[in-house]
């Protein structure tokens, strides 16, 4: 479709709720209303009405000490408690909490019964490791139930979890466990990728006899999954088979303070080191079941829920994890992707389970839509009623095809902006509320400010003006920090704009309507199919190897995946450019430095890096290049000689 029938399509379109779906919606318009009258009534209703809490809270909010804010204070709960044990004391224990699908066609149903007695098996063994509340238990797992059994355990025992994604190398592993202090790992033997098993323990291994440090790891308990082989270290390593299942089925779950930390998630920030992003136990969990709710409209008796995210993400922890089973909610978990055995592998499993909500990302969505609209045709997938869209910007030619290929042309999309570090979705439209606007997140949920502010941070509303998005007022999922810096929190964070703002790092405006338009990050963070890559740790990464004297990294626009990794480097006076053997070498190395996520799309070998007079290297004018752009203003560069320069000796090598 061209840019002018793409527009005048979407405006001949009534996105305007279907009165049928708003009659049965979670989400109400006065939602909005009592929000605005009383913003922390507002929040201790949902915390106390959608919440079991051991002990009620004296306080809903202790912003005295701000940007470090307390929620629910005095109240304590166990997170564990709420996402299972109380759904089988209300009598739901027959109701399936997850159908689990494993990438080969294995399959498992797990009622909330099941997953009581399975969580406090992996609670009670996680204890015989030697696991007590406050230590810190890192969870290098692919999508498979004893993964969330795990993290259910950990938040059981009150045992922050950090989940490592699995796309992760050792040495990307190694940083996170020293950083947090892992006392156990949890892993499986290998994963399965496209068929094939990939091997996962090697890589806790690795990270654990990492250059001469001290490893903080105790104890490696091993999932065996794809019966790959493994190195076996008899006094540290113990199978999960012969731990867990022998454990006592009960486990007595004890209520945690609102305020005790419940995970760290490390992301990638401005600078190389990533930084862990941590939660509580309260607020974060009042939060994440509240847009649960409201924003996916989950009815736990009725729907099938389905999101496709991994949960080494916050995604998977908050719309996988906590959200959904704080409601008590039926959920479709799947361990591949979404080409094996065949491109129509997801629409298979929405035929199979019936599912009514499907939540994924933009970068799957135009996958898709590359691999045709013929295959989702094959399938029955009138079940849908609600779709969502998370981590990156959907463009209206993909909500359209979303919404036409996968919704039937009727089921409402919800386009969440939110982060790690907010927890839970802040911006989004409600379905069964808000008239939609394809592309845009549209506005703040019930109980979440927003405003855009100009560059010297006034706010403004005027439509098309570009400005900084910012965060108003605290919000109960909110980060509580940056593990064990605190100044780095504050200074990332709540300085760029003054202590009354939290400044999200994205780029924003508004429409006509009103509607917030997400322009994607202003600072050197890239989002590559919805992951978040530090253009500073790519460049690190690169300038470790032997070769490498500079580089810099930029995220290109791409089609398919948002944005691509693209590398400059400038090779040491003795290294030898062999071409594109260098240029496979150098996005091998990023691979095995970072992940294979982090590897660039392409290297480009250069003689020189444009840079300022104060020696910053301007991203803008590589970006140019990049995306194959005339060159911009270069007149603040030291010489501007360079770019010609670039542009002239470079060689690149792209993709495989
Ligand atoms: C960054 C956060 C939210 C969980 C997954 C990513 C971008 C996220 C949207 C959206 C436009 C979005 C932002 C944000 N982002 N959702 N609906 N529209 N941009 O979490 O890795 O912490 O990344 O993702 O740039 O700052 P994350």
């Amino acid at each position: 479709m061209t840019d002018d029938s793409l527009s005048s399509h979407l405006h001949e379109m009534d996105l305007s709720p279907d009165s049928a779906f708003t009659a049965q919606a979670n989400g109400t318009a006065d939602l909005y209303d009592a929000a605005a009258a009383d913003h922390e009534a507002f929040w201790a209703e949902q915390a106390r009405s959608r919440i079991s809490w051991a002990t009620d809270f004296e306080r809903t909010l202790d912003w005295d000490d701000a940007p470090f804010a307390k929620w629910f204070v005095g109240g304590s709960l166990n997170v564990a408690h709420n996402c299972v044990d109380r759904h089988v004391e209300a009598g739901n224990g027959d109701r399936v909490a997850i159908h689990f699908e494993g990438e080969g066609g294995d399959t498992r149903t797990i009622t909330y019964a099941d997953l009581q007695k399975e969580v406090s098996k992996a609670a009670n063994a996680l204890e015989s490791l030697g696991v007590e509340t406050g230590d810190r238990v890192a969870v290098y797992m692919p999508m498979i139930p004893e993964t969330v059994f795990t993290m259910l355990a950990c938040a059981r025992i009150g045992a922050p979890h950090s989940v490592i994604f699995g796309g992760f190398s050792a040495e990307a592993l190694h940083t996170r466990i020293a950083d947090a202090e892992a006392k156990v790992v949890v892993t499986t033997d290998g994963q399965w990728r496209r068929g094939k098993p990939a091997p996962l323990k090697a890589a806790v291994d690795a990270a654990i006899h990492h250059g001469d440090d001290e490893s903080p790891v105790e104890k490696v308990l091993v999932v065996k999954r794809t019966d790959t082989d493994v190195e076996w270290d008899d006094s540290r390593d113990v199978w999960w088979h012969d731990l867990v299942p022998g454990q006592p089925d009960t486990h007595e779950a004890q209520p945690m303070d609102s305020e005790h930390p419940l995970f760290i998630l490390y992301t990638s920030g401005t600078t190389g080191k990533p930084k862990g992003i941590f939660h509580t136990t309260g607020g974060y969990l009042t939060q994440a079941a509240y847009t649960n709710a409201v924003v996916h409209d989950v009815h736990p008796e009725t729907d099938v829920y389905w999101c496709t995210a991994d949960v080494g993400w916050v995604t998977g922890h908050s719309y996988i994890v906590y959200g959904p089973l704080a409601n008590g909610a039926t959920q479709v978990l799947y361990e591949g992707t979404p080409d094996t055995p065949h491109q129509g592998r997801w629409w298979e499993i929405v035929e199979k389970y019936k599912v009514s909500i499907l939540y994924t990302a933009p970068t799957a969505i135009r996958t898709f839509m590359k691999w045709g609209a013929d295959i989702p045709a094959k399938f029955d997938m009138s079940s849908i009623r609600v779709l969502g869209s998370v981590g990156e910007p959907i463009n209206p030619e993909a909500w359209l095809w979303y919404r036409k290929h996968v919704g039937g042309d009727k089921a409402p999309i919800v386009d969440t902006w939110w982060q790690t570090e907010t927890g839970a979705i802040m911006i989004s439209p409600l379905p069964g509320v808000t008239t939609l606007e394809p592309g845009s997140a549209q506005k703040p949920i019930p109980g979440i400010s927003a405003e855009i502010l100009d560059d010297d941070g006034n706010p403004f509303t005027e439509p098309e003006k570009v400005g900084y998005l910012v965060l108003t007022k605290p919000w109960p999922s909110m980060l509580r920090g940056i593990w064990g810096d605190p100044e780095r929190y504050k200074e990332t964070y709540w300085s760029r704009f003054g202590p009354k703002y939290y400044f999200a790092g994205d780029g924003a405006k508004y429409d006509e309507k009103g509607n917030i338009w997400l322009l994607g990050r202003v600072d050197d963070v890239m989002n590559v199919s919805g992951h978040r890559l530090s253009t500073a740790e790519i460049e690190s990464a690169l300038v470790s190897h032997p070769s490498v004297a500079e580089a810099a990294v930029v995220g290109a626009a791409d089609e398919t995946t948002g944005q691509a990794v693209c590398a400059f480097v400038i090779l040491r006076g003795d290294a030898v450019d062999n071409g594109e053997e260098t240029v496979q070498e150098l996005r091998n190395h990023v691979a095995k430095e970072i992940g294979p996520i982090a590897k660039p799309r392409q290297v480009m070998i250069v003689p020189e890096l444009p840079k300022t007079r104060s020696g910053k290297i301007m991203r803008r004018l590589l970006k140019d290049v990049a995306e194959n752009r005339e060159v911009g203003d270069v007149t603040t560069l030291a010489d501007s000689s360079v770019m010609s320069l670039i542009k002239e000796g470079m060689s690149s090598g792209s993709s495989d």
